[in-house]
């Protein structure tokens, strides 16, 4: 499947949005103080695998409230303190972060409980009453999620950079167990084909922390743009990172801004997955090295959209020095597991060639100590086991599960958040049709693929390619709300979610993106 080229025009402040007029450049209007709905079921997204409300009162925030924690662990410290950090903003109350003993009326408790080893990585047990808020889990994620549920249980106005005059906040009487169906819940940023700052980037691990997402797929390098300092090949970034679609100034991320980039990320429990896309979409790394390339006409910069046309020279030896200095300098600053090599859209090599090229990559991957990720083509090579293959197509499980490979579903006219909501919104392709909020809702992974079963899935992820993004907040216009939709599709049971709950959930948080000035797209579908 080739996307096809498309010729787009917006302007970075021109996105009509709920009758406002937002962007990164723009004012976001104070949201109204409308008062928030007594029931509490229907507010969050990820619905919880378990939730029970309870008839009693509320759970009251005070100016007296303390976060209890066991300060001898820092990751749960810290994670008390953004908890406390989150309701200081907007309440100015002290809300100090305390070592659990004694006190429990009144008071937020989080706790982990190694005994609770059901709950896995990221479950959570949330029990409110009016007298505590006791959250519990087995593992440091666990607490982070169950965080943002205690988040998402506040009013809205919890969102607020400002001290309110609001005097009530409450957090409802319920008993939640929770726990994500898919251990991955991924999103996808093209950072190459225009590049987004270190700064925007974080706004967007922000978007992905508040529903529970875990993965950053970064597609670090393509046709147009090479975008992370090799320190063994200086010249792929002093030449390849020049430019970007439609011409402009391009740019590219410092090894110490990645580590940033993936020090952000920990700190919510999301994990970094660097993709260097080859043997195709080679071009920007091409115009540094040309030697890598078996034409002998030096490559230019490129800023188009075309796509299949560049390919490293598979057969040259120094072709996998070079793959080796890549992955080994990325690898030893990537925390995560996996590295992503890209490998799609190939039509200038022969199946032979490429499939020697997958299996040496694989080869070098491993040897620095990385499971490799590719998308769905790879599974034209051998792979092992412990190799992911990323379904965009969905057309090559089967062999991909012959090798025991488990899979990564992004099917494109579900989950690639660049596609076009409808012939008449800006932003975005639609080479896959047009996926309006419901389409990117309505399906069930272990239903998507013929053969293909829930134990075959690692998880889902939202792919959002920027041949159209110049800005942030063009981003965010595709992937909101999109984006919590797949986050539900990979956290909640299929049999806990429904479109008609999803829907009246997720409009009770458009206030929220109106606080954290996150742009998105007013579908029709939703009763807002
Ligand atoms: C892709 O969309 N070429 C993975």
């Amino acid at each position: 499947m080739m996307r096809r080229r498309q010729k787009l025009r917006y302007s970075k402040c021109a996105l009509a949005v709920a009758g406002t007029i937002l962007g990164a450049a723009c004012q976001v209007p104070a949201p109204t103080t409308a008062p928030q709905p007594a029931a509490i079921g229907p507010r969050l997204v990820p619905a919880p695998a378990s939730l029970v409300t309870a008839a009693g009162a509320p759970f009251r925030i005070l100016r007296t409230t303390s976060v209890f924690v066991d300060t001898t662990s820092a990751e749960v410290r810290s994670i008390g303190e953004m908890l406390a950090s989150l309701i200081r903003r907007p309440t100015s109350f002290p809300v100090a972060v305390a070592p659990i003993g004694v006190p429990s009326i009144g008071a937020i408790i989080l706790r982990l409980a190694p005994d609770r080893t059901a709950l896995g990585e990221e479950g959570y047990e949330l029990n409110v009453t009016s007298d505590s808020v006791r959250l519990v889990a087995n593992r440091p994620a666990g607490l982070f999620r169950g965080i943002q549920t205690i988040r998402q249980l506040l009013p809205a106005d919890i969102e607020s950079d400002m001290g309110l005059d609001r005097v009530d906040w409450p957090i409802p009487a319920l008993r939640i167990v929770d726990q994500p169906r898919f251990a991955w819940r991924g999103a996808m940023l093209d950072v190459a084909r225009h590049f987004f700052t270190v700064r925007e980037v974080e706004q967007y691990i922000d978007i992905l922390a508040l529903y529970k997402m875990n993965v950053l797929h970064l597609h670090l390098s393509d046709d147009q743009g090479w975008r992370i300092v090799i320190n063994s090949r200086p010249k792929l970034t002093a030449m390849g990172s020049l430019t970007q679609v439609g011409g402009g100034p391009g740019g590219f991320y410092t090894q110490q801004d990645y580590q940033d980039i993936v020090r952000y990320a920990q700190a919510r429990y999301i994990t970094i997955v660097p993709e260097i896309d080859m043997p195709g979409h080679i071009n920007a790394g091409l115009a540094g090295y040309p030697e890598l390339a078996c034409s002998t006409r030096p490559p230019g910069l490129y800023s188009g959209t075309d796509v299949g046309w560049s390919t490293l020279c598979v057969d040259k030896e120094e072709t996998y020095a070079f793959v080796d200095d890549v992955v080994r300098e990325i690898s030893a600053m990537t925390p995560g597991p996996w590295f992503h090599m890209g490998g799609d859209e190939v039509q200038t090599l022969t199946v032979e060639q490429y499939v020697r090229f997958v299996e040496r990559v694989q080869v070098i991957v491993n040897k620095y100590g990385k499971k490799m990720i590719g998308w769905e083509e790879i599974t034209k090579a051998r792979l092992n086991p412990t190799t992911l293959a990323h379904q965009w197509k969905s057309d090559s499980a089967t062999a991909a599960l012959a090798y025991g490979s488990k899979l990564i579903l992004s099917p494109a006219p579900k989950a690639y958040l660049d596609m076009k909501y409808t012939a008449s919104t800006e932003l975005g392709l639609h080479w896959a049709g047009y996926v309006e909020v419901r389409d990117s809702y309505d399906w069930d992974p272990a239903a998507y693929m013929k053969g293909v079963t829930e134990r075959d899935i690692v998880g889902v992820e939202a792919p959002m390619w920027s041949e159209t993004l110049r800005n942030i907040s063009a981003v965010e216009y595709l992937a909101m709300p999109r984006l919590p939709a797949i986050a539900e599709v990979g956290w909640t049971p299929q049999t806990a979610r429904s479109w008609e709950s999803f829907r009246v959930r997720l409009v009770t948080h458009e206030p929220r993106w109106r606080y954290l000035g996150i742009n998105y797209y007013r579908s029709p579908q939703l009763p807002w």
